[in-house]
């Protein structure tokens, strides 16, 4: 899942040694999402199997992909979006790093909520999604050890985005018709102009 734009607020100038940093920090932000699967890839379709072994090669990915994930500016990033369809997540909940493996949500409550989304495979898309607001998920963690959370609002949205990944599950599934047709209308022509 992707981080709302920031608010950059500056009343000065940037300083040359912040314009470069900048810049470095878009450059980073390009490459990661060179490097995670994009719309029209079929493996974004796809479901992912069960996680059985947990590796030291399972550490190594989780790792990579917590560094994809933050350069990219993202707050939630599936295996499945690096090609690798095994039930595993990385993501930043409250503030924590979690890897959810094998993760297992169920809605705690009959609440539902409305809001923008955007994904690190959709490019500039942001389409409202209807989510549980709060969910309880049963999950395994890099060691496989069982871990038990219960989350809500934001933190809920996220795991039940990236749950959508590992059943092949896209935001332009869960939209209404009309966010769908614009959401749509902005992922075709790149496909076109890149053919
Ligand atoms: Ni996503």
């Amino acid at each position: 899942m992707s981080e709302h734009d920031h608010d950059h607020e500056h009343d000065e100038e940037p300083t040359e040694a912040e314009a470069r940093a900048e810049a470095e920090r878009l450059v980073r932000k390009e490459i990661a999402l060179s490097q995670i699967r994009q719309y029209g890839d079929p493996v974004l379709r796809m479901r992912a199997g069960e996680v059985e072994v947990f590796d030291d090669e399972l550490v190594r990915i989780t790792e990579r992909m917590f560094q994809l994930m933050r350069d990219a500016d993202g707050i939630g990033l599936a295996a499945t979006q690096v090609g690798i369809l095994r039930r595993f997540v990385v993501c930043t909940l409250d503030g924590e790093d979690y890897v959810l493996v094998n993760p297992v949500v169920s809605p705690v409550g009959e609440g539902t909520e409305v809001d923008e989304e955007g994904c690190l495979s959709l490019g500039a898309v942001r389409v409202p999604v209807e989510r549980a607001t709060r969910v309880r998920v049963e999950a395994k963690d890099v060691q496989g050890a069982s871990q038990s959370l219960e989350l809500k609002d934001m933190a809920a949205r996220v795991i039940q985005h990236e749950l959508d990944h590992l059943d092949g599950v896209l935001l332009v599934d869960r939209t209404d018709a009309e966010s769908r047709r614009e959401a749509l209308s902005l992922l075709r022509p790149r496909l076109v102009l890149t053919s």
